[in-house]
């Protein structure tokens, strides 16, 4: 039986690693038990042949949001399941699936349902603790959570529920590493609302912010500060996309190793409770 096993298990691995390319360094391989039904072991090659590089490699989200939260947002039985991932969400980032079929999806459903049942990821940090390194470092002057705060970045209040600790950690001390990607159809799939531009005006000054609008005559930015600049596109010498570059300053030396530990604990937490 072992023996036999064998080989699939090594084709299970290579098809995990050609499907996730650059984000296999923010998972790890969920063990996987030897005597689990067909059903999961088929939804397993299927959920990483063509979900993981949104969902992550556990499901417990990347770009996409985590399928292991107790209670999913369009999902409610295996019916409503099948029409998600065969049709997609119209507007957002989730794309519909052609070639999956009603079998696909039924061993898909069994494959999520027992990461589920494997129990949520906890991660070691102190919340509690995690929360005031979160006031204390000055979070709240980019980041929305429950109300309170700047919208530079990404809002937080339930960050937990789709991104997994590993991502987290990652946003914190590489924050360039995560750009979240757009869900939204009029930004285009995975073109990040996050990419920094850095414009220079004819008279040499430079400004780096996000884009807020543009249009053929002018454009809109924001900088880290909350500043808003608008400009008449022949007032400016360039327009550049920071490709590899965040507005989000790195906390990797700002902070401690446990003071990130328990950021991380702090904001898995918010949405994941
Ligand atoms: C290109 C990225 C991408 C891929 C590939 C992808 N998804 Fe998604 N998925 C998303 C995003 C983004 C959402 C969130 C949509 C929203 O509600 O805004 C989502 C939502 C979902 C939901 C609904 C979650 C909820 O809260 O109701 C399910 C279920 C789902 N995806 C399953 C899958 C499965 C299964 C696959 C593989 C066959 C897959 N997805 C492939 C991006 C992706
Ligand atoms: C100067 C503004 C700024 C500050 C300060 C800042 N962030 Fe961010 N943050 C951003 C921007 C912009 C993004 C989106 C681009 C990116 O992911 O790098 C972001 C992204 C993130 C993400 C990823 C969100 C997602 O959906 O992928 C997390 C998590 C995060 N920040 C947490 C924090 C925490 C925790 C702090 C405080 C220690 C902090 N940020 C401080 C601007 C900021």
């Amino acid at each position: 039986m072992y023996r036999i096993r064998q080989p699939l298990f090594y084709i299970i691995i290579l098809i995990a690693f050609a499907a996730c390319d650059n984000n296999n360094k923010l998972n790890e391989l969920p063990s996987v038990a030897a005597n689990l039904p067909d059903s999961v072991l088929e939804g397993k090659k299927t959920f990483e042949a063509s979900c993981v590089r949104c969902h992550g490699m556990d499901a417990s989200g990347l770009t996409g949001p985590s399928l292991k939260r107790p209670k999913l947002k369009h999902v409610s039985d295996i019916a409503s399941f099948i029409n998600v991932v065969e049709f997609g969400i119209a507007g957002t980032g989730m794309p519909s699936n052609w070639a999956i079929t009603d079998t696909d999806c039924h061993q898909l459903y069994a494959y999520i349902n027992y990461l589920k049942n494997q129990g949520k990821e906890t991660p070691k940090g102190d919340s509690a603790a995690g929360r005031k390194v979160y006031a204390s470092a000055g979070c709240a002057s980019c980041h929305i959570m429950n109300g309170e705060g700047n919208s530079i970045g990404p809002e937080l209040s339930e960050i937990g529920a789709s991104r997994n600790a590993a991502y987290l950690k990652q946003a914190i001390i590489d924050p360039a590493a995560t750009l979240p990607e757009s869900t939204d159809i009029d930004n285009g799939y995975g073109f990040s609302l996050y990419l920094p531009i850095k414009i220079i005006t004819n008279d040499g000054t430079a400004i780096t912010g996000l884009r807020i609008n543009e249009d053929t005559y002018s454009i809109q930015l924001k900088d880290a500060a909350n500043n808003y600049y608008s400009f008449n596109k022949d007032e400016l010498k360039s327009v550049e996309k920071q490709y590899g570059q965040s507005l989000m300053p790195s906390f990797k030396t700002k902070l401690s190793d446990k003071e990130i530990e328990n950021l991380v604990a702090f904001l898995y937490k918010s949405g994941n409770q």
